[in-house]
């Protein structure tokens, strides 16, 4: 055959696209497509600041509850930042959701609710880096830009049998994936690669029988699909220890506030605390207490971000009269769900309250 490899691939792959992509809330299907229905800009880059972090399943109801509630730009840029905190928590990584709006206003008043359409301005806009503009840019205007996720890098670093480990081959898993990016179709090229890699090129036993570019993949020649991507080793994370103070009113309402500064979870919402400390006597205990009290304690939860696992001390108090707190406010239980409680924080109030958030588990 004379068709070149990494033509044949590529079709083979959109093909394949073609009849088993993913039914998901943000997608335009090639079908529809093909009726001339066109990716929303609006919706490809909420769903894709939404997927950076975090799994298909667990954006499917943010990505829905936001559009009903923000259907355009328009809406988002007049929304404020406590009600997209909100809508937010639980899916982490708020410095998103920030930015979130951040890029809303900016779209919203500098280009006529229009988003650039091209890599290079998208990344100039807030929380939008190489991977999100390579992605909007490829999904939502067809340029062939390379889109690499985690997904991506699986399925590249098997079809070549890269032997660099992550996250040093990046940049040759990218020129890669720039090489089988085709002009036509870029955005289903993409997100075929990243339905491949969630469906067929899993991290643990791969399907390779049925993937439909098995044919040349040097990992299943080599007969080791799974050892591919190869990864530097990772090193533990740190250990951080805190206090927080679940004070409860005679009506069961719970003592909050909004978390400050521009760190991790600013803007959020908490219950009182000390701060987390990496030190060995770090202050996990009732001295960090806001207000003197019955404290007892409530167990110890663990909560593991980006660069350190936490161990927070919970201490709770019940009937506290509500003049004793100086500030935040109380919030009663039918109102918690609606807060912008971040998951750790919910964990903390579980302890203190187990159920505290039975009721809302649905809401979203
Ligand atoms: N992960 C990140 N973006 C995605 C998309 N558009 N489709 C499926 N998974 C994704």
């Amino acid at each position: 055959m004379l068709t070149s490899p990494s033509f044949d691939r590529t079709d083979k792959l959109l093909a394949w696209y073609d009849r088993h992509h993913r039914i998901l809330p943000w997608r335009v299907t090639p079908t529809e497509q093909m009726r001339g229905a066109k990716p929303d800009p609006y919706r490809v880059w909420l769903s894709e600041i939404m997927l950076q972090q975090t799994t298909v399943e667990a954006v499917k109801s943010y990505f829905t509850a936001f559009v009903e509630r923000w259907p355009d730009i328009e809406a988002m840029a007049k929304a404020s930042e406590d009600d997209i905190l909100r809508a937010w928590a639980g899916l982490g990584y708020y410095s998103r959701a920030r930015n979130l709006k951040k890029c809303a206003d900016l779209v919203a008043t500098q280009y006529s609710g229009k988003f650039p359409a091209s890599t290079a301005a998208l990344k100039e806009l807030p929380g939008i880096g190489d991977y999100t503009s390579a992605a909007i840019a490829a999904i939502a205007f067809g340029e062939p830009a390379a889109v690499v996720d985690g997904n991506v890098e699986r399925v590249i670093s098997r079809l070549f049998a890269i032997d660099t480990p992550l996250p040093a081959a990046k940049t040759q898993i990218r020129a890669l994936m720039g090489d089988m990016t085709p002009p036509a179709r870029p955005g289903d090229f993409a997100q075929a690669m990243m339905d491949l890699g969630a469906t067929i090129c899993t991290p643990r036993r791969p399907a390779c029988a049925i993937c439909p570019i098995n044919e040349g993949c040097k990992a299943l020649g080599e007969h080791d699909p799974e050892q591919f991507p190869r990864k530097a080793p990772k090193a533990q994370k740190p250990v951080r220890t805190g206090a927080a103070f679940i004070a409860i009113a005679d009506d069961g309402s719970i003592l909050l506030r909004k978390r400050k500064g521009e760190g991790l979870l600013a803007g959020m919402t908490e219950v009182p605390g000390s701060g987390w400390t990496a030190r060995i006597d770090g202050d996990a205990s009732i001295e960090a207490a806001p207000f003197p009290a019955g404290w007892v304690a409530s167990g110890v939860i663990t909560h593991v971000f980006t660069h350190f696992e936490l161990r927070l001390s919970v201490y709770s108090a019940r009937n506290i009269a509500r003049h004793t707190a100086e500030d935040g406010w109380w919030s009663a239980p039918e109102e918690l769900g609606g807060e912008a409680l971040p998951t750790v924080m919910k964990k903390a109030i579980t302890a203190a309250i187990p159920g505290a958030f039975k009721q809302q588990a649905k809401r979203h």
